[in-house]
């Protein structure tokens, strides 16, 4: 484990001094919704969380520079992580223009639609992990973020390959000792992790990566000192998860014992985040939402699950595992 940033947050964590909570700012957006995401970074705050995780790829590149203008007056105070590896497409005025032009038409003229080209389809670049490309990445990051140094620096959909290459590790160490990072890890798909977690040297600090229910990932890396941040725990799988529990009704002895009304979305969507924030033992578990009204009502359900809820919502994941197979 490095010494360095990840440790003190590990060691805030555990001491209760720091949530193990982060806002997911993949929703920000710099544009329209420039107001509400200003709004949901601030909310986010008001409701204790001081870890944020962003990536050179949000929202084009917006979801940093909105992150970084919503903090500039807390910069001391928060945990900033961000991402290199994927490089959002510049999109040149003349092309976002054309392709506004070309929607509204579309939809206005709905006969000419067959006359009109198709607007261009603008995809992000994956795989740029060459020296040059993380450090052209941190540095747009910095200007974007509005700070000198940012306190992690995730490879974002890395591959075994680029944990492999000393070339990789020896630009990470050096943006380090430089002071532009506080520390490094990855964050990339479960299978591609608990690889890292096996090949990795010590100072790759963290592991990032999607939570499945079935907890195979989070259990399978029961062992290692990397600090674990989980992701993405709200989605599809949730949803089925939700169904299940919402089926069993309030007659149910495991779901009594939860407390949680099942017909109640987000109190089971807070109990999940919680759940999985104390299986990372001091890690973080990551979420996103729209709504900035929720924010608080989210880290206070999660905060606050009580040892038998818990025995609970892992006996109700478990025969819910068993029903899906
Ligand atoms: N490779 C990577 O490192 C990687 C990949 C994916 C994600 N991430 C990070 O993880 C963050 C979170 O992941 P995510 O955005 O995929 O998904 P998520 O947090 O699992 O899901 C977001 C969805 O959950 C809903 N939600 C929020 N609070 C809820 C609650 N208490 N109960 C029920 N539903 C709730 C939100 O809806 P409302 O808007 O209606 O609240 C939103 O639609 C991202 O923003 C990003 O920072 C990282």
């Amino acid at each position: 484990m490095s010494s360095g940033s990840t440790k003190r947050l590990q060691d805030a964590i555990n001491s209760g001094e720091t949530l193990p909570y982060g806002l997911g700012c993949a929703f920000l957006s710099g544009r329209r919704e420039k107001a509400q995401s200003v709004r949901l970074v601030h909310a986010a705050l008001d409701a204790g969380i001081t870890y944020f995780d962003t990536a050179r790829l949000y929202a084009e590149g917006q979801s940093e520079a909105v992150l970084g203008e919503a903090l500039k007056e807390r910069r001391d105070s928060v945990f900033l992580a961000s991402k290199a590896g994927i490089w959002p497409t510049e999109i040149s005025f003349s092309d976002r223009v054309q392709g506004k032009a070309l929607h509204v038409l579309r939809g206005k003229a709905p006969f000419l639609r067959g006359a009109l080209p198709e607007p261009k389809v603008h995809r992000p670049v994956f795989g740029k992990f060459a020296p040059e490309d993380i450090r052209v990445s941190v540095e747009t990051s910095l200007r974007a973020l509005k700070t000198d140094h940012l306190d992690l620096l995730l490879l974002h959909e890395c591959e075994t390959q680029q944990i492999r290459d000393e070339a990789v590790l020896d630009t990470l160490r050096n943006l380090k000792r430089e002071g532009k990072i506080g520390d490094y890890g990855s964050a990339t798909q479960p299978d591609t992790t608990l690889e890292i977690d096996r090949i990795a040297p010590p100072d790759l600090s963290v592991l990032q990566f999607k939570n499945s229910l079935q907890g195979v990932t989070l259990d399978s890396l029961g062992a290692t000192a990397r600090m674990k941040i989980v992701h993405s725990l709200l989605g599809e799988t949730f949803s089925r998860f939700h169904s299940f529990v919402a089926a069993r009704g309030g007659g149910d002895p495991l779901v009594q014992e939860s407390g949680f009304d099942p017909q109640d979305r987000r109190s089971w969507g807070a109990a999940m985040i919680g759940f999985a924030a104390r299986r990372t033992h001091g890690g973080l578990a990551l979420f996103s939402t729209t709504r900035p009204e929720t924010i608080a009502a989210t880290v206070e359900l999660s905060s606050n699950l009580s040892e038998e809820a818990e025995n609970a919502i892992a006996h109700l994941i478990s025969q819910f595992v068993q029903a899906q197979a």
